[in-house]
Parts: C-alpha cells; sequence; structure tokens
C-alpha cells in the first residue's frame, strides 16, 4: 500500500512532537559511525568481484580541438593490458544530476583539458595506468579557443531575466550612504575526501554500478540514458559515499566509462579517478565577479540594492552558479537590479558545489554590508536588523518561519559582541592585529520527490528503505529517528537501509533537501503503518499511541509483536512538493561572529574564534544537525582563506589540482566551532517541520572572516582567497 503526501499547505499538524517519544531532535551517534571509522563500511571501490578488472581514463591535454589519432598499438603490447575504449557514450554526463539525461558527445572532440578521451583497461591499475599514461595521442587543437576567465573577449549573456524594480541609479544618486564595490572569487573543487570510483558489472542483462553518488533515482536514468539501456536493466549500488558536495549529484564519467568497458569485455571492471581526475575533469564551481550597490537613508534603511554577478561554463552547459539566489529574498530596497551574466570558456564543466550559489553569493554581499555598516557608522549587526523585510521584496510573497532577528541577536550574545562603534587597527597582541566581523547566513530551502518503505515486523522491529544516499550527513540516523518516534520504537531496533535503486526511490541529496524530503515519505510510511495497527486494534487513528514497542488504545496494552501475530506491516511513503514551494519564500536563517588575528609582518591570517547561530526549522538530531553547521563553517574557512582553482591562462588545466596545492582547512586552521542551534518549527518547510541543514553553514561564512581581517588589520581585500599576498 502507498500513503501519498503533496504538500499545498502549510502542515500545522505537528505530527513528530504529537508522538512524544522523545526520540526526534535527540543528538544520537550515526548507526554506521562505527562500520566508518573502523574501516568496515565497504566503499565503492572495494567491492571484491571475481575476475575484475582495472581501468585507467585517459584525458585530454587540449583545450579545444580534436584528437586526430589515438594510437591502440602504442600501448596494445604492454604487460597486462586488455583493451582501449574509446567510444562517445563515455563523454555523457550530467554534471548537475536530476536531468535523467546524459547527453552524448563525440569523444574525439575536446571542449576541455581533461576532456576524457579513452579508457585503458588491463590486468592491474598500475598496468592500465601505465600504458594510458604512454598512449600516443595526436591532436589537431583550436589555438583560439577562450580558456581565461579574465579574457576580454568572452561575452556574457543574462542567463535569466534580470529583476528590475525602481531606480537604482536614482536611488544611489539621492541615497545618505552608498556602496559601490566590485569583488572577486575564485573557482572551487568540491573536495570529497572519496575520489569519484566505479565497479560495473554486466550480467548480460542488469548492470550493477557500485559508484560513489548522491542521487541514484537519477543517475539510474542517466547511465541508462547514456548507455542506451532501459532504466529497469540499471541498478546502483551506493550505500556508502566519502563526500559528494555536488560533484557526485549527476553520473560521472568514469561511472559511464566502466559500464561501457564492462559490457564490451564481459567482466567486472573498476574504474578510480585520480585525485588530479577529479580536479581536472568532473567539475567546478565557476569563478566570480560580483558588483554590489547599496543605498541606504541616514538611518542604515536600504532604499536601493543591486547585485550583478558575472560566471562562467563550458559552451553549451545549462548551469549558471545562481550567486543572486539569496540576494533576491534576504534584504529590503525597493529600487533592486539583479542581473547574473554568463560567459562561455573552455574549461572543466561548472557545476554546483557546497551550497551552489549562496556559498559565494553571500560571503560578497555580507562583506559589502560591512563597508554600508561602515559608511554609515552604525553597528553591522544592526544594519541587519534594519533590513528585514516583511516580504519578498520582488515577489510579495510571506516568509515561512525565519528566527534571522534571534539568530543575530542571540549569535552575538553569545560571542560577545562589541557593540560600540567600530575602527580598525585597534587592538594588538604582539605581532597580531586583532579583530572581529559578522555576516548573516541564509540559504534557501529546497524539496524533492521522494518514496520510502517501512516494515514494521512481527518481532517489533523495523526496516526502513530507499535508495536515498547519506553522503556523510547523518541521514542513516534520522531516517531511523523518524520511524522510531512514530512507531514508538527505540532507533536501535530500527534498521534503515540505503543506496540500493532496488529499493523504493528516494530524493537523493543535494541541494540540503535530503532529510526532509525523504524523511517525509518516511513519515508518510509511518502513518500508514498506524494506520493498518489502528484497524488492527480496532480503534481510531487519533486513538493511537504506540511507544516502548506496544501499542495503546485507551486502557488497553498490548505488544507489537502479540499485536501482529506473525505478519509483518509493510507500507510505502510517498512525499511530493506542491503549491507550497510558490506560496512561501522559505529559507535557512543564521548569524556568523568571527574573530581573527592577522600577522603584522606577514600577512597571515588566523581564525581565533567562530560563532555561529542557526534556524533550520525543527531539528532532527542535534548532533548531525550541529556537524553539519560545523563542516558548513570549515568550508567557508576555506572559502576565505586558502581555496581557489587556479587555471593556466594557455590551455585552461588546473595547475593545483590535489590537496597539496589546493588548500582546504586542516585542523589547525580551525579553531572551536560554536554553533547554537535556534529551535523553531517550520510548517511550511516539510511536514517533519524541518527544513534544510547541510550547505547552511557555509552562507556568508567566509564574508564574517574577510570583515573580520578589516577590522583587524585595516585592509580590505576584495578578491577572496584572502592569501597573505594581498592583505600585506
Ligand atoms: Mo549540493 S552542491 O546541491 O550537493
Amino acid at each position: 500500500m502507498t500513503r501519498s503526501y503533496i504538500m499545498d499547505e502549510p502542515d500545522e499538524r505537528n505530527r513528530l512532537d504529537a508522538m512524544a517519544q522523545g526520540v526526534i531532535g535527540r543528538p544520537l551517534d550515526r548507526p554506521e559511525g562505527p562500520l566508518k571509522t573502523s574501516g568496515t563500511a565497504t566503499y565503492a571501490a572495494e567491492y571484491r568481484m571475481n575476475g575484475r578488472i582495472e581501468g585507467v581514463l585517459v584525458t585530454a591535454t587540449i583545450a579545444k580541438g580534436e584528437v586526430t589519432v589515438l594510437d591502440e598499438s602504442s600501448v596494445r603490447d604492454f604487460p597486462g593490458v586488455i583493451a582501449v575504449i574509446s567510444d562517445d557514450r563515455m563523454t555523457a554526463r550530467a554534471a548537475q544530476g536530476g536531468a535523467g539525461k546524459s547527453p552524448v558527445r563525440k569523444v574525439r572532440e575536446v571542449r576541455y583539458y581533461g576532456q576524457p578521451i579513452a579508457l585503458v583497461v588491463a590486468e592491474t591499475f598500475e598496468q592500465a595506468r601505465h600504458a594510458a599514461k604512454a598512449l600516443r595521442i595526436e591532436y589537431r587543437e583550436d589555438a583560439a579557443a577562450l580558456v581565461d576567465a579574465q579574457d576580454d573577449a568572452i561575452a556574457f549573456e543574462q542567463f535569466e531575466e534580470p529583476i528590475i524594480q525602481g531606480d537604482l541609479d536614482k536611488a544611489l544618486n539621492e541615497a545618505a550612504h552608498t556602496v559601490d564595490v566590485t569583488y572577486t572569487t575564485e573557482g572551487h573543487n568540491s573536495a570529497a575526501m572519496e575520489p569519484h570510483a566505479s565497479i560495473a558489472d554486466w550480467d548480460g542483462k542488469i548492470l550493477t554500478l557500485h559508484s560513489s553518488l548522491q542521487m541514484l533515482r537519477f543517475n539510474r536514468k542517466e547511465l541508462a540514458d547514456a548507455l542506451g539501456i532501459d532504466p529497469e536493466q540499471v541498478r546502483l549500488v551506493s550505500p556508502y559515499v566519502g563526500g559528494g558536495f555536488g560533484s557526485k549529484l549527476g553520473i560521472s564519467p568514469e561511472g559511464v566509462a566502466a559500464a561501457v568497458a564492462a559490457i564490451r569485455l564481459k567482466r567486472p571492471v573498476r574504474v578510480v579517478m585520480l585525485r588530479q581526475q577529479v580536479f581536472q575533469c568532473v567539475m567546478r564551481r565557476s569563478e566570480t565577479r560580483q558588483r554590489v550597490r547599496l543605498a541606504a537613508d541616514a538611518q542604515g534603511r536600504l532604499n536601493g540594492f543591486g547585485h550583478e554577478a558575472w560566471v562562467t561554463n563550458l559552451p553549451g552547459e545549462e548551469f549558471a552558479e545562481p550567486v543572486l539566489q539569496a540576494s533576491e529574498f534576504l534584504y529590503a530596497g525597493e529600487n533592486r537590479v539583479l542581473d547574473l551574466q554568463l560567459g562561455r570558456i573552455h574549461r572543466v564543466t561548472a557545476g554546483s558545489v557546497r551550497a551552489p550559489g549562496e556559498a559565494v553569493g553571500m560571503q560578497v554581499l555580507e562583506a559589502a554590508m560591512d563597508e554600508l555598516a561602515e559608511a554609515i557608522g552604525i553597528d553591522p549587526v544592526e544594519l541587519r536588523l534594519r533590513n528585514i523585510p516583511e516580504k519578498h521584496p520582488s515577489e510579495g510573497t510571506p516568509y515561512s518561519s525565519r528566527k534571522l532577528e534571534e539568530c543575530l541577536r542571540r549569535g552575538a550574545e553569545r560571542f560577545g559582541w562589541d557593540a560600540s562603534p567600530r575602527k580598525p587597527c585597534l587592538r594588538r597582541e604582539d605581532e597580531w592585529w586583532v579583530g572581529t566581523g559578522m555576516a548573516t547566513a541564509t540559504r534557501v530551502h529546497n524539496l524533492n520527490e521522494a518514496y520510502a518503505r517501512v516494515t514494521l515486523r512481527s518481532d517489533g522491529t523495523a526496516e526502513v528503505a530507499s535508495d536515498m544516499t547519506d553522503i556523510g550527513t547523518g541521514t542513516y540516523a534520522i531516517l531511523g529517528q523518524i520511524a522510531g518516534e512514530m512507531l514508538g520504537l527505540d532507533p536501535a531496533v530500527v534498521t534503515v537501509r540505503l543506496g540500493d535503486t532496488r529499493f523504493p526511490p528516494g530524493s537523493g541529496s543535494g541541494g540540503s533537501w535530503g532529510a526532509c524530503s525523504t524523511g517525509s515519505a518516511v513519515l508518510e510510511a509511518c502513518e500508514g503503518v498506524r494506520a493498518a495497527l489502528a484497524a488492527k486494534l480496532g480503534c481510531e487513528e487519533a486513538a493511537l499511541k504506540l511507544k516502548d514497542g506496544h501499542a495503546f488504545s485507551g486502557a488497553d496494552k498490548v505488544a507489537l509483536s502479540d499485536l501482529l501475530g506473525g505478519v509483518d506491516v509493510v507500507q510505502l511513503g510517498h512525499f511530493k512538493p506542491g503549491k507550497i514551494t510558490e506560496a512561501f519564500s522559505a529559507a535557512m536563517y543564521g548569524a556568523f561572529f568571527a574573530e581573527v588575528g592577522v600577522n603584522a609582518y606577514s600577512g597571515e591570517v588566523r581564525l581565533r574564534r567562530f560563532t555561529g547561530a542557526f534556524s533550520l526549522g525543527r531539528v532532527l538530531n542535534a548532533k548531525t544537525a550541529t556537524s553539519q553547521c560545523m563542516g558548513g563553517m570549515v568550508w567557508g574557512i576555506g572559502s576565505a582563506l586558502t581555496e581557489g582553482l587556479t587555471f593556466d591562462p594557455r590551455d585552461g588545466h588546473i595547475v593545483n589540482p590535489d590537496f597539496a596545492e589546493y588548500h582546504i582547512p586542516v585542523n589547525l586552521d580551525v579553531p572551536h566551532l560554536d554553533v547554537l542551534l535556534v529551535e523553531e518549527r517550520d510548517p511550511a518547510g516539510s511536514p517533519l517541520q524541518a527544513k534544510g541543514v547541510g550547505e547552511l553553514g557555509i552562507c556568508g561564512a567566509a564574508g564574517a572572516i574577510a570583515n573580520a581581517v578589516y577590522n583587524a588589520s585595516g585592509v580590505r581585500v576584495r578578491s577572496f582567497p584572502i592569501t597573505p599576498d594581498k592583505v600585506l
């Protein structure tokens, strides 16, 4: 049986609270945690299979042109080499995922440096890698291809209809205080710990791919589309994912190549990307140039708000980093210009990376807001408080729950924010200038359709199953808690099974929608189970109480195992976001407060303290939510201080394609992170009254750090990351 819920209106039923089991929200450990920390969770590349052979991708070394010679004979006699495969289907990719389609292009037509053009298959990895390096390839190179994002020849085009309201220029001319600043951010890599890896196995009818993916329901269609087979013939297995951060939203080249090779060679084929390939041929976050224009009256109320951004992608790609996503709804200002421009260059596809849009848009907007606060001479917290709009400034829709003011106030209090007039370079400790900065956090709330199956077994235990993934976020824990809460069970007796397309299609993990979307499908399934139990007990659903493995109705109490009489109850739950997504402007909110030291001699920035106060609807698990917020703040440190892809301006290749050269924060870069969860319920957020969590922690974080750098040192760096050379 299927129980379906299409959400058109706020769900005021408060269903989880009504259960009062006390399971939801608790800071439970992840059930799969010990498997991961002991190295016994099996990741994609770790499955053993008889006869498995190894493939290594060969990637293009020009930005644009054509492969004229791909000389298989150059490696055919190398030890262990089985085949060189160069097949148009290998170029199929869908960096965004969710498309269900995977555009296939000619593999010999090169469109970016790093594009996969062949797969060398051998008995061992070392043999395959050796032959892949030795394979003789010649190109016809199109030397005029644009690869440099600074190139004046790039023609930018409006990506979507801009938002233009009132007269921004006039507002700027007449304003008491204005800011007109241009910032830049560098490209980013998702930087998941686990590289992209797949093992493909073809039994003549079914292609099984063990892979590291975020969105199995869509990835299955993408792979089938690329291979030209039916989705029913594809099984994806992805129970553990060592981080995705957007880079595994779509099927990726190594998975398609492994599948093509497995079908051709009739043996299981493993392809693991080298770290450099993950950087060079999966996807990047676009670099951005952003102009922010703000006009405020003497009291610091915005009446003009302009945010324009320039980003790039490969020709033909449909994605543009949605830099202005938060600027559309966050602050007031009746005279508005929001305009996103996309330019085409021959660099690896730009796609979703760790909070696409807000991550880099908010860090710039919040730095510009700091500049405005200084121009006006008011406290930057106060400036934010004065500009919280009543309704969406362009669409007029109401906001769903929004505890921005509470986050600003409580975060400031927790941090010990000094609201007295601010001036840079006031505090010096030995060779360090010390200062503080703050920023708002916000990220749009997304939902996605999902199915999940809940089985209440006759022994009084339960199982939740969905092809949903857990990309390190805590999905296993949270789905078990939802089922435990609804069915009156200790989550320890609820088994959660994820990451296999044999299970009902979940929402996948992306856009911070996983817990709310698949969690709501679990909620519906549990409602169905409860209805079945009420029928067995002969009572109204509303009168049924489930607790500690027992069912209660009035004075009656019966153990679930007795009530079920040896028969399992199986229920499918279906959740679909309906009109609710249009009716409200729904987002998560927060505030960051940072203290930094800036070395007076080296320009080095050390983050000393970092506080984040976040409101994100109902907290489903206080520990995993807190950890997600911390993770986002760590990304923010990277975005502020160290992370940036560097492209060779001649051919667009990434010159820092690994963790030795592309610097993500390590332990010594991260001080104690103080996370405060400001509780709320959002009936318009989801049937769980929860909202997204995963990506909020980065959205604005780097702005707070940049503002602290200015307050400490008096240097306003308008190009991220803020490396020592820019501070000096
Ligand atoms: Mo995310 S960057 O939508 O996985």
